[in-house]
């Protein structure tokens, strides 16, 4: 196993591993360097659906997603995008934190990937947190703030008023490093927990901003064959959809259930 770093805020490149013939100790080691650098690239993978979610399952449940799934695999979702068409990943965003069990982790396997553009950027939440003044961190470490799915369940054309809701720290502490990451997205999280609405955008706004500045960002280039997973108690992510009109980004994505954030 031969691991490169990938960026200063985050990220690491994996090669000289088959995902199909992982056995404990191998596991073990890529955790640990999943904790260490949030984001693990796996490139050169050759996957039947059956493997991506063998491999993700040592992680622990997958976890259906409330509105999307394939037919004949219901907990994986296929990304599938012709050029700069919008996509509705492109936004920043941790996933699911609708739920009151957000997924720890995502995964995704590149099957078609365009020659330039369709990156996927990263950005991340526990140097963003560090980056707040003393001041600033005192006041979001008491926060709680409501999160939900009816922005999301619009595009499905579903319900809004039974779309998942949840309330979690404006600030959670990561399960197995213990560190402090910044837990709030434009997507998905509406207010926080007894503060008027007005007074909640105006913060909630400046943390969007600050959350995603440039020195807590790496991207990722797809190559086809490519396995990337993601740490989405410390990270924000985004699907940048600028390539070419005739180039398709097709993509098998998987996530594993998580905690509830504390
Ligand atoms: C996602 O937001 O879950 C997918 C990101 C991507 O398509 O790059």
């Amino acid at each position: 196993m031969k691991v490169d770093a990938i960026a200063a805020p985050l990220g690491a490149k994996i090669s000289g591993v088959d995902l199909r013939r992982i056995d404990e100790t191998d596991f073990i080691a890529i955790n640990e360097l999943f904790v260490k650098h949030h984001v693990l690239v796996f490139p050169g993978q050759d996957l039947l659906p059956e493997d991506q979610m063998a491999f993700a399952a040592r992680w622990g449940k997958l976890l259906r997603h409330p509105y999307a799934g394939m037919e004949q695999y219901p907990d994986i979702i296929e990304l599938r995008n012709v050029g700069k068409a919008r996509d509705i990943n492109q936004h920043w965003h941790s996933d699911m934190t609708y739920n009151p069990a957000p997924p720890k982790l995502t995964m995704l396997y590149a099957l078609e990937v365009p020659d330039i553009g369709g990156d996927t950027a990263f950005s991340n939440q526990i140097l963003a947190y560090k980056a707040l003044s003393d001041g600033l961190r005192s006041v979001v470490d008491g926060l709680t703030a409501e999160h939900s799915a009816a922005g999301l369940a619009a595009v499905y054309k579903a319900d809004g008023a039974e779309a998942p809701r949840a309330v979690h720290p404006v600030v959670r502490t990561h399960d197995e490093s213990g560190d402090r990451a910044l837990y709030v997205c434009r997507a998905f999280t509406n207010k926080f927990v007894g503060w008027r609405k007005q007074e909640s955008d105006a913060l909630l706004e400046y943390l969007y901003e600050h959350s995603i500045q440039p020195e807590f960002q790496a991207r990722h280039h797809w190559q086809k064959g490519d396995v990337v997973m993601w740490d989405n108690r410390c990270l924000l992510h985004y699907a940048v959809h600028d390539h070419a009109e005739d180039q398709p980004r097709r993509i098998h994505r998987v996530q594993v259930e998580g905690l509830v954030p504390a």
